[in-house]
């Protein structure tokens, strides 16, 4: 199921992110916020277990949360996303998955891979700032589903309509979200209107 989060902040900094004279630093920074907004709605469904504690003044059943919180960001530009959400969920382990595109193909390579050992019973939260074809998250999830993980959300920042598909097709039961849902994919593969090479802006290789 997709969920394209609407807010004024995500709709403001996703601009600047869009905007081709963004430099390096800013784009970094302003990915790292988006991910941080996004992440409290991606949340949003977390279960909680009842805990008792001890406050400085009395005794207080409240809650925490029930489930570990695994982040996987798709490397190279899922590396932009990791800071922000583990800053508000401190605990989560994160685990990565390195991924690039073959230019001419478009299809996805697996180049590494490191998970934590908690996958099967983790909330895995798979991070890439663009969803093109879908390719490589899709390539992404199915390695982490042969590695154990069962509960799988897809953090994406742009997707393009033919990404959305080929997850609604390939793996039904991940909820995908992203702060903005583009028109098409030109004929390189790229989004448009996008944000351009993602990694590339990020890391300034280019
Ligand atoms: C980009 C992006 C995604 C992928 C999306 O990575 O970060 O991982 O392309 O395209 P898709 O949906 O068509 O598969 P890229 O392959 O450019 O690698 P990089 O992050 O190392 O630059
Ligand atoms: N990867 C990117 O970084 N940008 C796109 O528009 C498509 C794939």
């Amino acid at each position: 199921m997709l969920n394209l989060l609407k807010h004024p902040l995500l709709t403001h900094k996703l601009t600047l992110l869009r905007r081709k004279e963004t430099n390096t630093k800013d784009f970094r920074e302003t990915l790292e916020e988006i991910a941080g907004l996004m992440a409290f709605e991606i949340t949003r469904d977390l279960p909680l277990k009842n805990v008792t504690v001890e406050t400085p003044v009395g005794i207080c059943s409240t809650q925490e949360l029930a489930r570990d919180v695994v982040l996987i960001p798709v490397l190279r530009a899922g590396l932009g996303m990791v800071n922000g959400i583990s800053n508000l969920i401190p605990s989560a382990r994160v685990g990565h998955i390195g991924m690039y595109r073959d230019h001419d193909t478009l299809e996805p390579n697996t180049y590494y891979s490191k998970f934590p050992d908690n996958l099967p019973d983790a909330v895995v939260m798979v991070l890439d700032p663009m969803l093109a074809t879908g390719g490589s998250a899709s390539a992404a999830i199915s390695f982490l589903k042969e590695n154990g993980a069962k509960t799988i959300k897809l953090v994406c920042v742009v997707g393009a309509p033919e990404g959305v598909e080929r997850i609604r097709k390939d793996h039904p039961d991940v909820q995908i979200y992203l702060a903005g849902l583009d028109e098409k994919l030109n004929d390189n593969g790229y989004i448009v209107p996008g944000l351009g090479d993602a990694g590339d802006r990020l890391f300034g290789t280019k």
